[in-house]
């Protein structure tokens, strides 16, 4: 996506609904000290959270927040006016259960206190395709260790994916991290999932006639 006009100003409409956290130059970069957020102060009450991480528009994190209303979500996105669409998003539709988080998934372990979230989703993540950007994919090991600090115990990740490769790649890299996986469906639309959510990907890669994939993962 190509910067939005007048970002700051339009982030700055949507400013109770995001958290920029302390960074030094760049979102994915560590810092040297753990900033943790508390979630109280920033939901304004002490339900469950679950978090999804690269949120793009907001369509799946705004839709589930209006019907799941006690528990908390949290929608971490790298790209600074994506993440904008989805917070207007989110103010236009009233969800008030709903924050956005402006970081890379490099960095969440220094700002997310340990073992507090319920559940993550990475929905229709980048595949990075290329050998060479292999570690940059948000189911590569490295990651996989790093969610394991951040699940509560009994927590899952809900993956969606339309790329079979990047499917087949996960599913092996949870299986080095040590996750079990349940649920898996090879067409998820085939199967009737009547919670499933569209997310903005989702309806891409569904016109165009491609099945999606999508699996659990727990501990
Ligand atoms: C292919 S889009 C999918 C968006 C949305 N989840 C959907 O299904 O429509 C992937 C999103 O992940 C974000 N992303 C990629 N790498 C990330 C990272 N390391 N941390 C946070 N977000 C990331 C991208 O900016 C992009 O918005």
């Amino acid at each position: 996506m190509r910067k939005k006009k007048h970002l700051e100003e339009k982030l700055a409409r949507c400013v109770n609904l995001i958290e920029f956290p302390p960074v030094t130059k760049d979102y994915r970069e560590e810092i040297k000290e753990k900033a943790y957020l508390d979630f109280s102060v920033l939901f304004g009450n002490d339900h469950p959270v679950q978090m999804e991480i690269g949120c793009g528009k907001g369509r799946f994190i705004t839709e589930l927040g209006k019907r799941e209303p006690g528990i908390n979500f949290l929608a971490v996105e790298v790209n600074r006016s994506v993440l904008c669409s989805a917070c207007e998003l989110a103010l236009a539709e009233h969800v008030d259960n709903v924050r956005f988080l402006h970081l890379g998934a490099e960095v969440l372990a220094k700002y997310i206190p340990p073992h507090c979230i319920g559940r993550i989703y990475l929905n229709f993540s980048c595949p990075f395709p290329k050998k060479a950007y292999e570690n940059k994919r948000l189911t590569n090991l490295r990651f996989l260790k790093s969610y394991k600090e951040l699940l509560a115990p009994g927590a899952e990740i809900h993956q969606k994916t339309d790329n079979m490769h990047f499917f087949e790649y996960s599913l092996e890299q949870y299986s080095l991290a040590g996750y079990k996986i349940k649920n898996v469906s090879l067409d998820l639309h085939a199967a009737g999932f009547e919670e499933n959510i569209m997310t903005e990907y989702e309806k891409r890669f569904t016109d165009l006639g491609q099945p999606i994939y999508r699996l659990e993962a727990y501990l």
